[in-house]
């Protein structure tokens, strides 16, 4: 279980996250939707230890993870919890093939042999022929996406961060990405936050949806319920009205 107690975290006098709290139960599905730059990557990356946290509890399976060091987080957490980036993020001097391995390299107990397996499985599972040896520069903004996802699932993590993983992505794909975050869902178990812009595609694999917004999250739902919420700024966001406020 993930539970954030009131993370805040600000820049400079610009408070993003304010008492954000929001808790992810074994083996759910939760989407986080709001607005553009009301920080819900700063969300992914603070849970990740990208970020530090101003104030707040980040708690990982009921360990207190908030202040871990980079050796903590890189012993203790990201074995166990992988990030898609919103970007991608894929080292550019490395090759598709080598940017998997570096994260799978995480997993001691895994063979170059296995690693290499992993590498195969999970391009497959997103859709991309076996594109090992080409080098990020060389693909498209869609398949550089599905690198990035092929990467977070290759260490067949408990704990999956999705940072808007079907932007970008024609329907087709975007179809398939929800159905593989479902599938590794029903069939690893794996726990995964996702952030993204698409109310269809999180209305149908999603098991809550919750709203941020001015650094809190304002209001969550069952995924089934959503079209009946009696929240006026939800309502608003998930309709696509212009003005909130
Ligand atoms: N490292 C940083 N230093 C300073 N400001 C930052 C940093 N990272 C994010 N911010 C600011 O925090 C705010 C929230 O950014 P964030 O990327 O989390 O937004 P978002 O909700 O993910 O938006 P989008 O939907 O466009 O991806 C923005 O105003 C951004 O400029
Ligand atoms: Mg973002």
């Amino acid at each position: 279980m993930l539970e954030i107690i009131k993370l805040s975290k600000a820049f400079g006098a610009k408070k993003i996250l304010d008492e954000t709290s929001l808790t992810v139960s074994d083996h759910e599905i939760v989407s986080v939707i709001g607005m553009s730059g009301t920080g819900k990557s700063v969300l992914l990356k603070s849970i990740i230890g990208l970020l530090a946290p101003d104030d707040g509890q980040i708690i990982l399976d009921g360990q207190d993870i908030t202040d871990y060091s980079e050796q903590q987080y890189n012993q203790h957490v990201r074995p166990i919890m992988s990030m898609v980036f919103q970007e991608g993020a894929l080292w550019d001097s490395m090759t598709v093939g080598q940017n998997i391995d570096l994260a799978l390299k995480i997993q001691k107990h895994l063979s170059e042999e296995e690693r290499s397996g992993r590498i195969e499985q999970s391009l497959e599972m997103v859709g991309l022929p076996p594109i090992q040896d080409q080098y990020p520069e060389e693909l498209s903004g869609g398949m550089i996406k599905r690198v990035a996802i092929a990467r977070a699932i290759a260490t067949q993590p408990k704990y999956l961060l999705y940072d808007e993983p079907t932007t970008g992505l024609d329907p087709v794909l975007s179809n398939m990405i929800n159905d593989l975050i479902v599938d590794l869902n029903n069939r690893l178990g794996t726990t995964s936050l996702i952030i993204s812009h698409d109310i269809s595609g999180v209305e149908r694999i999603s098991d809550r949806i919750g709203m941020l917004y001015e650094g809190k999250i304002i209001h969550s739902c069952s995924a089934k319920e959503l079209w009946q919420q009696d929240h006026e700024i939800f309502n608003q966001f998930i309709h696509g009205k212009a003005k909130i406020k």
